[in-house]
């Protein structure tokens, strides 16, 4: 199935998604550099965030889990020119592709990428800091939980929580599987039920170039 998911991705692509130099350049040099694309969001989901972002006429942003920064543009590219986003990437490596790709694209007033384990960044900020109108968790899928709780301190009433990778090909389903990752995940899932600062939350399955994955998302009451 995985050939037709990937021929479907490249059908939606080559009809909706405008072609875009900066993106492409992003994507290009991250496979130049050798890291692995997986690792990013495809096209047409890069569009679902920035169409999450216009539709709530966003201004702050935060991501966790920067990589190459592509899911990073997508979201710089729907923000107003006052917009701003914090970006956090654990590994060092990722990050020094990320700025590259940043600096490239030539958008790197908006956007602010920080080093270090979100946690301890998210535990960092200011308390009094500016909410965030929507939040990308995209990082280490073990801290997910505590991504959530931490992301909920910087939100408002109506931020949506958007989390990349929630299925797994359905790993998450396996009580086999007991991978820290995997255990994060429904430790997530466990959270958001009845989670008395959620207003509503979901999740999605998705297949595509990027396999069987799929989103969760939440509003904050
Ligand atoms: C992995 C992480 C991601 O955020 C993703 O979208 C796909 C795979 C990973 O760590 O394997
Ligand atoms: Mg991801």
């Amino acid at each position: 199935m995985q050939q037709l998911w990937s021929d479907i991705d490249a059908y939606i692509e080559s009809t909706l998604i405008p072609e875009d130099p900066i993106l492409l350049q992003t994507l290009k040099n991250t496979e130049d550099k050798g890291f692995p694309d997986h690792l990013a969001v495809a096209a047409n989901q890069g569009m679902l965030l920035q169409m999450l972002i216009q539709m709530n006429q966003c201004k702050r942003v935060l991501e966790l889990g920067t990589f190459a920064a592509y899911s990073t543009l997508w979201l710089a590219r729907a923000l107003p020119e006052d917009g701003y986003i914090l970006t956090i990437e654990g590994r060092d490596t990722h990050a020094a592709l990320a700025q590259e790709n940043i600096d490239r694209a030539a958008l790197s007033q908006q956007i602010e990428l920080k080093v270090g384990r979100a946690a301890d960044i998210l535990k960092g900020l200011a308390a009094d800091v500016e909410p965030f109108d929507f939040i990308f968790i995209d990082a280490d899928k073990q801290s997910y939980p505590e991504y959530l709780e931490l992301c909920l301190k910087y939100s408002r009433s109506g931020t949506l929580i958007f989390l990349d990778n929630v299925i797994r090909a359905g790993d998450i389903i396996n009580p086999d599987n007991v991978k820290p990752s995997i255990e994060g995940i429904r430790d997530m899932y466990r959270l958001m039920q009845n989670h008395p600062r959620l207003l509503s939350s979901t999740a999605l399955q998705t297949v595509g170039s990027k396999g069987h994955d799929g989103f969760a998302m939440a509003i904050v009451k």
